[in-house]
């Protein structure tokens, strides 16, 4: 089965600690994936999306801390990005428990987009900045 997101290269920042969250977030997308075309029933996807979103409130607190740390200079715009991409998530995780929504191909393209477009754009660039402070 095709996965949503490859995992490669091109989603590197280049610090470890970040690129290894993402590696597993983007493996539990694409197992979320998996389990909705295989027609697994609601509570299965449904805490399939609660681990994403718990992985990625984590995640999150792991980047802010580095900039914290780092004294990134463009922490307020990218800490706002992460509120409001978890606001996202969690609205539609309240739908899909109240029965106002289902998992479906536009959902799983949602978070695909969600999350590689904030790793492409807002991570490499953080990604950029620690590592000339030095963290690896
Ligand atoms: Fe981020
Ligand atoms: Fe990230």
């Amino acid at each position: 089965m095709s996965d949503l997101i490859q995992w490669g290269p091109g989603l590197y920042t280049g610090i470890a600690i970040i690129d290894e969250d993402h590696k597993k977030l983007v493996d539990m997308l694409n197992k979320l994936n998996a389990a909705m075309k295989e027609g697994k029933g609601k509570e299965i996807l449904a805490s399939l999306l609660h681990d994403l979103v718990q992985y990625t409130v984590k995640h999150f607190g792991h980047e802010e801390q580095l900039m914290t740390q780092h004294k990134y200079a463009d922490s307020v715009r990218h800490i706002a990005e992460h509120k409001k991409l978890v606001a996202e998530v969690v609205a539609f995780k309240e739908k899909l428990e109240s029965g106002t929504a289902m998992i479906s191909i536009d959902l799983l393209k949602f978070l695909r987009d969600w999350l590689g477009t904030h790793i492409l754009f807002s991570d490499k660039k953080l990604g950029d900045a620690l590592a000339a402070d030095g963290v690896k």
